[in-house]
Parts: C-alpha cells; sequence; structure tokens
C-alpha cells in the first residue's frame, strides 16, 4: 500500500459491485483472498468476511494491525467475539442488508414444505405424474408460531398476514407496544410450542437459543407440526428433530442451516419429509449487494476515524 492507505483483506467472496465504495477508493488497498492464502496477514487495517472465514484468537494473532472485522450478513456467530474485544478489534456486521431475503426464503421454505414442492418436483422428473402423493395443506387459518421477533420475524410475520395465517410470537425482548404496531400476539414459549401448527426460528445461536427446541420442547408441540429453521443450525437440535420425525409427532421440516455446514448428517436429509437448501436464504443479487455495500461504507468510515454504527 501507499503511504497513508489502509489495506483491507476480503476473505470471502462478495459483491464486486457492493465493494465498490471501497475497490474505487484511494485511501484503502483491497486484497480479495481467502485468509488461509494469504501469506503477510500482517499488514491488514480492516477484515471482510461471510460465514466462511472462521475468525479465531490464533488468526487474530496474526494480523497485529487489525483494527476492525466486518461480517457482510448478520451472524457473528463464526467470529470469536471475545478475542476480538481482548486485542481492541471492533467487530460490524451488516444487521439489515438480508432481512427480506431470508424472511422470503422463510415464506417459500414454508410454502414447498406444506405441498410437497421439492417431493412433487423429484418425483416429475424422474418420469411419474403421482397426484395422490402430494397432498399438502393451506397455510390460511394455520397458527404461524414465531420464535424470536427481530427485523427477520416480523417481515415474515407481515408476510403471514397476507396468507391470513393466525401469529403467536415468542421473544424475550419484544414489548407490547412494538407487537401491537406489527399487530401480533406476545406469547410465552409453551403457548407457541402448544398451539402453532408450524414453527419457525429467528433467533441467533447463542447459549440460551443453542437446542432451544429439543427433545423437552418439541413434546410439548402438537402432534403434525411443521417446524423450519433458517436462521441458525443448532437451534433445533437435530437429533432431537430426526427423533420426532422417526416416530411421526413431526409433519414435516425446511432447513436451510444445519448444526454443521456443509451438512455432514446424511440420515437427516433421507427423510422424505424433510427439505433442505445449503444456507442459501440470504443468497440473492439484492441482499449481497446490500450487505457489502453496508460494510464498505461502515469500515471506509471507521477507518477514517468515526465511530462505527452497527458494533
Ligand atoms: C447471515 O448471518 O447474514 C446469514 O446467515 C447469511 C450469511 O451467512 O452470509
Amino acid at each position: 500500500a501507499k503511504e497513508g492507505q489502509f489495506n483491507i483483506l476480503v476473505s470471502d467472496s462478495m459483491s464486486k459491485e457492493g465493494l465498490l465504495p471501497l475497490l474505487e477508493s484511494d485511501q484503502v488497498r483491497c486484497v480479495e483472498k481467502n485468509v488461509n492464502d494469504v501469506e503477510d496477514l500482517s499488514i491488514f487495517d480492516a477484515l471482510l468476511v461471510r460465514s466462511a472465514t472462521t475468525v479465531t484468537g490464533e488468526l487474530l494473532d496474526k494480523m497485529p494491525k487489525l483494527k476492525i472485522i466486518a461480517r457482510a450478513g448478520v451472524g457473528v456467530d463464526n467470529i470469536d467475539l471475545d478475542a476480538a474485544t481482548k486485542r481492541g478489534v471492533v467487530v460490524v456486521n451488516a444487521p439489515d442488508g438480508n432481512t427480506i431475503s431470508t424472511a422470503e426464503h422463510t415464506f417459500a421454505m414454508m410454502m414447498a414444505v406444506m405441498r410437497n414442492i421439492p417431493q412433487a418436483n423429484a418425483s416429475i422428473k424422474a418420469g411419474e405424474w403421482n397426484r395422490k402423493a402430494f397432498q399438502g395443506f393451506e397455510l390460511r387459518g394455520k397458527t404461524l408460531g414465531i420464535i424470536g421477533f427481530g427485523r427477520i420475524g416480523t417481515q415474515l410475520a407481515q408476510r403471514a398476514k397476507a396468507f391470513e395465517m393466525s401469529l403467536l410470537v415468542f421473544d424475550p425482548f419484544l414489548t407490547q407496544e412494538r407487537a401491537q404496531k406489527v399487530g401480533v400476539e406476545t406469547a410465552s414459549l409453551d403457548e407457541v410450542l402448544e398451539n402453532a401448527d408450524i414453527i419457525t426460528v429467528h433467533t441467533p445461536l447463542t447459549k440460551e437459543t443453542k437446542g432451544l427446541l429439543g427433545m423437552k420442547n418439541i413434546a410439548k408441540t402438537k402432534p403434525g407440526v411443521f417446524l423450519i429453521n433458517c436462521a441458525r443450525g443448532g437451534i433445533i437440535d437435530q437429533e432431537a428433530l430426526k427423533h420426532y420425525l422417526n416416530n411421526g409427532h413431526i409433519a414435516g421440516a425446511a432447513l436451510d442451516v444445519f448444526e454443521e455446514e456443509p451438512v455432514a448428517d446424511q440420515e437427516l436429509l433421507s427423510f422424505e419429509k424433510v427439505i433442505a437448501t445449503p444456507h442459501i436464504a440470504a443468497s440473492t443479487k439484492e441482499a449481497q449487494l446490500n450487505v457489502a455495500a453496508q460494510v464498505s461504507e461502515e469500515v471506509l468510515h471507521f477507518l477514517q476515524g468515526e465511530p462505527a454504527s452497527n458494533s
């Protein structure tokens, strides 16, 4: 880099268009390369990642000049926050760039699992014409339980209302005032578990939410319930999920995220009633442009001495 220029490492692939503020700035030099393929990590002032790069204390030790880590997305569970804080490195994310894409994908997964679309698609492409095997359910009149009512949960609720679904929302941080504004009913976790026909989770993965839908809580759900996870693998415990799929309690599950990614649990995927996508809820042209642009601006401002807004 030239004198006074900042070095920025973009470790995971990101929207070029979104990165333009960085690529065009003469104040920065941008290297687009995976951290594992960079010989000298010590020169970088900023690190941009999606979810593929795991940021550990060990990695940070190789980056003594690092001032900021930006996550082009929402979840920061691939970044060791304590390790970053200890080293005085600021961590920022792009909290709303992929909200709509994730809410839409969740909706698509809900419809797909309730109407057996992936199964019917596979069947017709295999040369069959089987109209009996794929009877599904309407969304209208069903109760959708939403666990976690942040940006994504809220957008999902609005869409579900247009489909004439009833909504039950559990979120310990949700105020009555906000619930009323969006027009949803707040409920306890048990009320959601006991009354929902479909349950979808929209929380981060934390100590509190890991295994939230596990053996004990899934037992409280209605027989024939559908479960959806487009948030983070592990919020629904996979062993428990398989148990209740095996005994027929769960009618179907739609999963975009897994405890281990790429998913290794072939047993889970082999259930006819499980439909799955490879963590693509945020993979739209719009969302990727949004998140890359959001973190680019943020990093640029931060390096210019302004405070970070999404840390
Ligand atoms: C996110 O946390 O933003 C999503 O999981 C999408 C991603 O991993 O990029």
